[in-house]
């Protein structure tokens, strides 16, 4: 198939273009790259032999996405343009729903224009809010959010859901991921946060490589065996191969999917200094700090359904993950930035 991939300069968005060369399937890139950068085109070429055709454009921009639809007949898109801090979100959530949901509503009214209704889109385990019951399944009612990110990612579940209500000639599928760790095996291509991160794992690598001195364990009095925050981490490779796999629901009359992309094992944050430390024989410092607010004991996903339904089951485990994470961190200590 030939897919649109909107943030595919991004970090899932890049490793799922790689996935996707690598299946057999063309790409076309739309990137603002207000979180990225362009070399990651060329990460991408150098690991696939196939360099994808890169627009820069908004998705906030609807004349840019018209013109590229003009140009390019593709089968479907592959939604990861959004902003993902939630701090910054609760700081300037207008900026957040303008640019998540104004540029998804452009997006699906292009889409339409261009007879394309073949949709996957990034929505996230946050829409669960603090989980009726762990493991989740798709079952498990949405909860409420703790912050503008997530509840951007809850509305336009919403809209996508009603899209397809209105015309069932959309298929849409709705991916909810769990925590995205690791990077690609080559350590050309990983996450690339900006400033500090907030993130647990590219603190702990960032710890590792000497940029920042420890690491703050954010409480030790959750209900969860070692009292730290409990997580399903994923590797980013799994989530991409997932995307790959979710084209089967292009095929007509899918209708509306959802599946939650997890592990089904959930690791606390000391699990995962523990493992880090073995994977990569480097100490992680830390000490033990309050809660951070909006934060949960436990969340970890149960995949079944994605495993019945596109078979697909996430290979890699915290280990590898840990190492792939560092091998990026170590070559590109500053990411991207030369
Ligand atoms: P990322 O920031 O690395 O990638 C997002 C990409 O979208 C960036 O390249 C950015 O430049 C681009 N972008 C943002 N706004 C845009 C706009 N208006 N027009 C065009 N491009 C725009 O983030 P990521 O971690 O790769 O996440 C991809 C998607 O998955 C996001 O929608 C995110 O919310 C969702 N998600 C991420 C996680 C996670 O932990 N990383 C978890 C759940 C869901
Ligand atoms: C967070 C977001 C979620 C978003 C996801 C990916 C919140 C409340 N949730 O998920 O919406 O989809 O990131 O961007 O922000 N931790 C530390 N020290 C740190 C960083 C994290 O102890 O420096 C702990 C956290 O308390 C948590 C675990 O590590 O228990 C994972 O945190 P994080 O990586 O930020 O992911 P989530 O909070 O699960």
């Amino acid at each position: 198939m030939r897919i649109l991939v909107t943030g595919g300069t991004g970090f899932i968005g890049s490793h799922t273009v790689v996935e996707l060369q690598q299946a057999g399937h063309e790409v076309v890139i739309l990137d603002n790259l207000c979180n990225s950068k362009e070399k990651v085109v060329d990460r991408i070429e150098a690991i696939t032999g196939i360099r994808p055709v890169f627009y820069k454009a908004d998705i906030c921009d609807k004349a840019a996405l018209e013109a590229v639809f003009d140009k390019e007949k593709v089968d479907g898109v592959i939604h990861f343009a959004g902003l993902k801090a939630v701090g910054e979100s609760v700081k300037k959530p207008m900026m957040y729903y303008e640019n998540n949901i104004a540029g998804t509503l452009n997006l699906l009214e292009v889409m339409g224009n261009h007879a394309c209704k073949n949709i996957i889109f990034s929505s996230s385990a946050t829409v669960y809010g603090d989980p009726a019951f762990v493991p989740i399944t798709e079952e498990c009612p949405k909860g409420t959010c703790t912050n503008p990110y997530g509840w951007t990612k809850s509305m336009i579940e919403q809209i996508m859901m009603d899209v397809q209500k209105a015309d069932n000639e959309w298929n849409i599928v709705l991916l909810r991921y769990f925590n995205p760790i690791g990077a690609h095996k080559s350590g050309t291509m990983g996450e690339n946060p900006n400033g500090i991160p907030n993130n647990l794992m590219p603190y702990v690598t960032q710890v590792a490589v000497g940029k920042l001195k420890e690491l703050g364990v954010f409480g030790d009095d959750y209900n969860t065996p070692d009292g730290t925050g409990v997580r399903d981490y994923i590797h980013v490779v799994d989530l991409a191969v997932g995307h790959v796999k979710a084209l089967l629901k292009f095929a007509p009359g899918s209708g509306l999917s959802i599946y939650n992309l997890g592990t089904g094992h959930g690791y606390s944050v000391l699990d995962v200094v523990k493992n880090f430390e073995e994977a990569t024989g480097v100490k992680i410092p830390y000490s033990i700090k309050p809660r951070r607010a909006g934060d949960i004991d436990a969340c970890y996903a149960d995949s079944t359904k994605a495993q019945k339904e596109l078979g697909w089951v996430a290979q890699r485990e915290i280990k590898e993950m840990c190492e792939d994470s560092w091998r990026w961190q170590k070559n590109n200590p500053n990411g991207y930035e030369d």
